[in-house]
């Protein structure tokens, strides 16, 4: 299945007012094309403004495309398709205490996708929730607390748990681990690693730290003014990339983990 996941021209525009009748119209990602393997993680870089968030959004259906298609295993995704998208394509959120409601506990959260999702009993819902949060590495009693209850690592767990709950095939984030602290960042990372080398699960996600690049990604693309200036090994690129800007985000920061 060499075109897991294939995106073709896609482009997506974003009209910013200027004053009352003023319009400039931002072409936020320009005729993208590329495609993943099966398993494989790739990395989105670029500036501020280069459209990562776009690229990520789009790929998990939060946003729909002026043009382009996004295929998954030769089927085409339609936008606002969210039955098939949500077991298939399954997004890491940022801010784990945002994007978890503040008066359900863990658990309670991580069971409704399966009420929605399968037809298991409540018996088996919850085993299987226990499941996920021990492959997390989270404990049987994370299942009962609230989310202001658990650390920024933890939080960064559940919101992991969420994304691999229905097996999907792709899972993206967008600059979900930043936030974390150094030592925290490098747990997440390596389960990270784990979870991808158990699943088999192909990860797109977009960074600005050179570090977690490093880390988690076998292919590289890069970004600049909505359009993709390369596309290549992680390897390659460290070591002999073509474009300036690939060398200058590449290797700025501290690379020590
Ligand atoms: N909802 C929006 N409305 C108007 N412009 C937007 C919106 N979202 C993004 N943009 C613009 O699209 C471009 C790409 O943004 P984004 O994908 O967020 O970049 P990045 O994540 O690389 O910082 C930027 O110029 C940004 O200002
Ligand atoms: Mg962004």
């Amino acid at each position: 299945m060499n075109n897991h996941l294939h995106i073709h021209n896609l482009t997506k525009y974003y009209v910013k007012q200027l004053g009352w009748l003023k319009q400039q119209r931002i072409c936020a990602l320009d005729a993208i094309s590329f495609t993943v393997k099966q398993g494989e993680t790739i990395a989105v870089i670029g500036e501020t403004g280069s459209g990562k968030s776009t690229l990520i959004k789009l790929i998990a259906g939060i946003e729909t495309p002026h043009a382009g298609t996004i295929t998954l295993n030769g089927l085409q995704l339609k936008p606002y398709d969210y039955a098939s998208r949500c077991c298939h394509i399954r997004m890491i959120f940022q801010d784990g205490l945002a994007s978890l409601d503040p008066q359900r506990t863990i658990g309670q959260q991580l069971l409704e996708p399966l009420w929605f999702n399968t037809r298991w009993t409540v018996t088996e819902q919850r085993e299987y929730v226990l499941n996920t949060l021990q492959k997390v590495g989270l404990l049987p009693e994370h299942f009962d607390f609230y989310p202001h209850m658990l650390a920024s690592g933890q939080l960064a767990r559940v919101s992991i748990a969420r994304a691999i709950l229905l097996n999907p095939q792709v899972i993206v984030a967008d600059e979900a681990l930043g936030a974390l602290d150094p030592s925290i960042r490098a747990q997440i990372i390596n389960l990270l690693i784990d979870l991808k080398e158990e699943m088999g699960v192909t990860l797109v996600f977009a960074s600005h730290s050179p570090e977690i690049v490093r880390h988690l990604a076998d292919k590289i693309l890069v970004l600049h003014h909505g359009k993709m200036i390369e596309f290549d090994t992680t390897t390659t690129l460290i070591t002999n990339p073509q474009q300036s800007l690939t060398r200058s985000l590449l290797h700025t920061g501290n690379l020590t983990i």
